[in-house]
């Protein structure tokens, strides 16, 4: 059997469509929803990623405004910044792309950022709620693949879901909206790490399965059951001198074993990347209705 693939390229595209249609109306109402970019240091993959969310806004009319400071940029002028963006009415919502190069600066970066503007969802005070299952903005990646799912045609209630990873930007904020007792979640949840001695033991009881290790081939075929449903955050540049240029992006599973024996699959590229980047539109589009006074 082979795997259905899950398009999560196609299933952002509608979403980008629907948000359009939203651009439009609050743009008519005469607010035009901003995003506030801030790039500290030249980490080629950050580079590339925060292209990708300045193309996305552009082509459904969100303005936004890019910041880049220097790797060797000190924590008051990165401060400065983020105090800059939360005072202008123009940004609706704003992004501190992470990693920042000094890795001990992101908790008080983050902290900085207004929670009405955090449409990253990595503020404390935005995890707070999300944890507690109230209103906020979600953090973009986990979000991304709870409507993946929806939007696929597959629920998790009910379902064992098995989380490999427990960076605060994907796996553990998953795992917590995967529990919670609402439409997208009611699922048992199981977060796997590098303390887990046999991860293997716990993905082949999952009926789906999450590697967010940001290391290739951490789930391999004999590490998942027959027919189960497996989503692939990790991007990863291996080397490849046969292509363009030098590298290709592989996920953390191992695709082409696990895609003859699972029901589905998302492809690296084109399945959660493009979902992270449609919720980041959502909140900040949300953001910036909530600022005009939009229900
Ligand atoms: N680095 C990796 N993923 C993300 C994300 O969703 N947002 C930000 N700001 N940085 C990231």
């Amino acid at each position: 059997m082979s795997a259905r693939i899950l398009d999560g390229k196609a299933v952002a595209r509608e979403i980008r469509e629907e948000l359009r249609g939203d651009v439009e109306k609050l743009t008519q109402q005469g607010v035009t929803p901003g995003l506030g970019v801030l790039l500290v240091g030249d980490d080629p993959a950050s580079r590339s990623y925060v292209t990708a969310k300045e193309k996305a806004c552009a082509e459904i009319g969100i303005y936004s405004e890019e910041v880049r400071l220097p790797a060797t940029a000190s924590r008051q002028e990165i401060l400065d910044v983020v105090e800059g963006f939360n005072r202008e009415p123009r940004i609706h919502g704003i992004l501190v792309q992470l990693p920042l190069p000094d890795a001990a600066m992101e908790e008080e970066v983050i902290a900085a950022i207004l929670p009405e503007k955090d449409v990253d969802g990595f503020h404390p005070s935005s995890i707070g709620k999300m944890m507690l299952g109230l209103p906020t903005f979600l953090p973009c990646t986990p979000h991304g693949i709870l409507h993946l799912l929806k939007r696929s045609g597959i629920s998790a209630r009910g379902k064992h879901v098995v989380v490999v990873g427990r960076s605060n930007i994907v796996g553990r904020p998953l795992a917590n909206l995967l529990s919670l007792k609402n439409e997208l979640g009611n699922a048992t949840v199981t977060l796997c790490h590098t303390g887990t001695p046999d991860i293997g033991a716990f993905t082949r009881q999952a009926d789906i399965v999450v590697a967010a290790a940001g290391r290739p081939n951490t789930v391999t075929a004999e590490m998942v059951a027959e027919g189960a449903v497996v989503i692939d955050v990790g991007v990863n540049r291996v080397e490849d001198p046969t292509a363009p240029r030098g590298y290709r992006l592989v996920g953390d599973v191992d695709f082409n074993a696990l895609r003859e024996k699972v029901s589905a699959i998302t492809p690296v590229p084109g399945g959660v990347g493009p979902m992270t980047i449609a919720m980041l539109l959502y909140n900040t589009v949300r953001s910036a209705e909530k600022h005009a006074g939009v229900q």
